[in-house]
């Protein structure tokens, strides 16, 4: 039942005596319900790309984004089946404020979807020989075994169990962008909590942590950005950087955060947002969440419209692509290009599937590998490989279907992955038609 709905039922079953609690309560359902069936902005009718008719309704859920409001600026998605890109459609402003239209061309951050990218490079790495999951990372990378970290395995950097979330040392900009102070300022470190013991999303340090243990491993000492450049967008002809080059800047569209009254109407669409704001408004003032957001301070979410953070090298979150493009490396990861058949099976189970909340996000997730995983909505005992990115960003591979589906926008959301309703819609209509 929609609010709407609520507020008429009201009207007509309650004794409408004007008593003060009946008629604010009146008022309020009323206001709410407004909010809800308000167009918060005019809808853009700009919708570009081409699918095969069979993805009609995956076609029609996308559209209806647009129509109905709840895409504010534009978005681009892309199906990959059997190796055949199925859907290419994009759409909406890359900059409304300007009126820029997205074009097929049109790129976005990626955010924390980038670590899919890092991940599979670390899976490539392990399909050559280079190390295994199970390496402990001072077999690769001696120095890393400093207070307390020396059992430290690869793959506890790679499921968030390194007990680096956050770091004491200050990071600076000048640090970020100087790959040896980095790797220093890692090796330094003290975890916070035992290196395998519990899992706690790396938000920012994931990146570094992987892109150090590449240039150890890597017989050309190459970071995650150039090996990913070498071996997978240059040969393959795919536009995915992670930070871009000064002359690729212009195609990027232009991020928007969701205003104060997106909040309120996309909570009255879901109401499970109350239990995400409680989440957030309710943690202590020195949780690990907070301590992320003060170190390293520049890496706000907000700042991302600056040149100088879209061409940094920050493999945890400066990815720059769009769905068809980011789609297309996790077709060729899936389907024996980039990866093995042998280490591909690997990837498709987790290695933490154990209940348990997470010692940031404190909320349930699935890891391994880099990928986070979420049951399959119709084959039991089978999971979905991928990763959210801020804001609404998504890359997801169903590799019982041989499916890979990329969602990007760059008019930020409230909710990403399960919570954000944009993409849910063409998720849920891509498994009716399947
Ligand atoms: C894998 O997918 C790519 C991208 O669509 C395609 O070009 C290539 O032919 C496919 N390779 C195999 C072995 O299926
Ligand atoms: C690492 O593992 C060894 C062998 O289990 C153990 O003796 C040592 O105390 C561990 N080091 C740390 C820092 O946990
Ligand atoms: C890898 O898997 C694909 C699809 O299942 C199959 O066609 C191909 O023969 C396999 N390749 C190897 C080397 O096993």
């Amino acid at each position: 039942m929609t609010l709407s709905q609520l507020a008429l039922l009201f009207t007509a079953k309650t004794d409408l005596r004007p008593s003060k609690t009946n008629l604010s309560f009146f008022v309020v359902c009323v206001i709410l319900a407004l909010i809800h069936q308000l167009p918060l902005f005019t809808p853009s009718t700009h919708i570009g790309g081409s699918y095969d008719r069979r993805y009609e309704a995956v076609a029609e859920a996308f559209r209806r984004n647009f129509y109905e409001g709840r895409e504010r600026e534009g978005a681009s998605l892309a199906v990959y089946h059997k190796g055949q890109l199925v859907v290419n459609l994009w759409g909406g402003y890359a900059d409304r404020e300007s009126d820029r239209n997205w074009q097929r061309d049109t790129t976005t951050m990626v955010y924390s979807a980038t670590k899919a990218v890092a991940s599979l490079c670390i899976a490539m790495q392990v399909d050559r020989g280079l190390l295994s999951y199970s390496d402990l990372v001072i077999k690769h990378w001696p120095e890393y075994g400093q207070n307390g970290k020396e059992n430290t395995t690869v793959e506890d950097i790679l499921t968030h169990q390194a007990g680096l979330p956050i770091i004491d040392e200050t990071i600076t900009l000048a640090d970020a962008k100087d790959s040896k102070r980095m790797a220093q300022i890692l090796e330094r470190a003290r975890p916070i909590w035992t290196p395998g013991e519990k899992s706690g999303y790396h938000a920012i340090t994931f990146g570094w942590l992987v892109d150090a243990l590449m240039r150890k491993v890597d017989p050309k000492q190459r970071g995650v950005k150039q090996f990913v450049a070498e071996e997978i967008s240059r040969p393959y002809g795919i536009d995915f950087d992670i930070g871009v080059s000064q002359d690729q800047i212009h195609k990027i569209a232009r991020m928007t955060l969701p205003g104060f009254m997106e909040h309120i109407k996309e909570t009255l669409i879901d109401l499970r947002f109350l239990g995400m704001f409680a989440i957030f408004y309710l943690r202590p003032p020195n949780s690990i969440v907070q301590k992320i957001y003060e170190n390293p301070s520049w890496a706000d979410i907000r700042a991302f419209n600056s040149p100088e953070l879209q061409q940094l090298d920050l493999p945890s979150v400066t990815g720059v692509s769009n769905a068809q493009n980011f789609a297309k490396i996790f077709a060729l990861a899936s389907n024996g290009t980039l990866l093995s058949n042998l280490t591909f099976e690997l990837l498709k189970t987790p290695t933490i599937d154990y209940w348990h909340i997470d010692e940031v996000v404190l909320y349930p997730l699935v890891k391994g590998y880099g990928f986070f995983y979420e049951k399959h909505p119709t084959i039991v005992g089978k999971w979905l490989i991928g990763h959210y990115g801020y804001g609404g960003q998504s890359i997801l591979v169903d590799p019982e279907h041989q499916l890979v589906v990329a969602y990007v926008s760059n008019g930020l959301k409230l909710g990403t992955g399960e919570l954000c309703g944009t993409y849910q819609r063409i998720q849920r209509s891509l498994y009716s038609i399947l």
